[in-house]
């Protein structure tokens, strides 16, 4: 029967169709789907605090509007994912804990610190715009609660990208101290978004059979060719440049070229040793310990409610 089962998951996945949780998986399916779940929804909550850094500063109040909105989309993006790893038996206090104690992932983006408001805008158009190209496809991720989070995830995540990318016009628009404050938010973003997309596939242990499996629908190198060729006409009519020398339009390929991002720099990030990995993590432990009066009141009256209906 099992070899049944197999055959059938193989038939599904080979036809571009959707593993539902009842499904039979391999058990390299499912944790794998877990591990990537999980710490896409790491990445979404603890990518609340850089921009959540800005929230009480922001110059005008529709400039406050637009980032608490963003800010609160990101908590509902983790919401959504942290319950489609729930479909395939994680335990959401567990995944917050393996984050808390650092032995799950969130995305290294988020591990830089955003000293100017004009990091609001960049973060918004480079580090969403970047999620976007990594999310896009994931619509179509062959387990279907990941796929048909993605799509609501997606339709906000556009607005994230053109919200940061008007912030960013108007301050060009301004004083000469303001254009100068965007071109150094982008110098420090631009390389630390090429890192998103993981490691050069002849470096990432999980593309070849994220690929066989249809989690991934592209590898990680396809996506930030992709993620570049997308950007460098954004930023010339933003009026910004990129900070790599080789990033030049390459004719026979079609794609730009452009430089190796510093992988010993991601590396180290990924590590937990980026300018501010101990206070993400600082700050997101002290938010679950602070909350745990509401989760035992919950509980508490949860139970009440139980013996109630006895
Ligand atoms: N930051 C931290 N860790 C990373 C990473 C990054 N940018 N890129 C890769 N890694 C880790 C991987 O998790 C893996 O470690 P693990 O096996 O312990 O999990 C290791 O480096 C090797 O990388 P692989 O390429 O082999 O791993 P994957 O096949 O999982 O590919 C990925 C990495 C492309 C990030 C993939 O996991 C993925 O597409 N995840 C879903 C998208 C996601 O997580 N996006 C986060 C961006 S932020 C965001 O979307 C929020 C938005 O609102 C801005």
């Amino acid at each position: 029967a099992s070899d049944d089962l197999a055959a059938q998951f193989d038939q599904i996945v080979a036809d571009g169709a959707r593993i539902e949780p009842r499904d039979w998986m391999p058990d390299g399916y499912r944790s794998t789907l877990i591990r990537q779940i999980a710490q896409h929804a790491h990445s979404e909550i603890i990518g609340m605090q850089p921009e959540g850094n800005w929230l009480t500063r922001a110059p005008s109040l529709r400039r406050k509007a637009i980032l608490m909105a963003k800010v609160q989309d990101e908590a509902g993006h983790g919401l959504y994912l942290y319950s489609a790893a729930e479909t395939l038996g994680a335990d959401r206090a567990d995944l917050t804990g393996k984050l808390i104690e650092g032995r799950q992932k969130y995305s290294s983006i988020f591990n830089y610190p955003t000293p100017t408001f004009a990091d609001v805008g960049t973060i918004g158009w480079l580090v969403d715009g970047a999620a976007i190209c990594n999310q896009v496809p994931l619509c179509r991720t062959s387990f279907g609660p990941y796929a048909r989070a993605m799509i609501r995830v997606c339709k906000e995540e556009s607005f994230h990208q053109r919200q940061g990318y008007e912030l960013l016009t108007t301050m060009m628009r301004g004083t000469p101290a303001q254009r100068r404050m965007v071109q150094e938010s982008v110098d420090r973003w631009w390389w630390p978004a090429l890192m998103m997309f993981g490691p050069p596939d002849d470096s990432s242990p999980n593309t070849a059979q994220s690929m066989a499996w249809g989690i991934k629908r592209h590898t990680n190198d396809e996506l930030r060719q992709r993620f570049v060729d997308m950007s460098v006409p954004q930023a010339e009519a933003l009026g910004v440049t990129f900070p790599d020398p080789d990033l030049v339009w390459n004719a026979e390929r079609g794609h730009h070229d452009f430089g190796e991002p510093d992988w010993s720099e991601f590396m180290e990030v990924v590590k937990g040793n980026g300018a501010t990995n101990l206070e993400r993590i600082a700050v997101r432990r002290a938010a679950h310990e602070d909350g745990a009066w509401v989760r035992d009141a919950a509980t508490a009256f949860a139970a009440r409610e139980q013996e109630d209906d006895r």
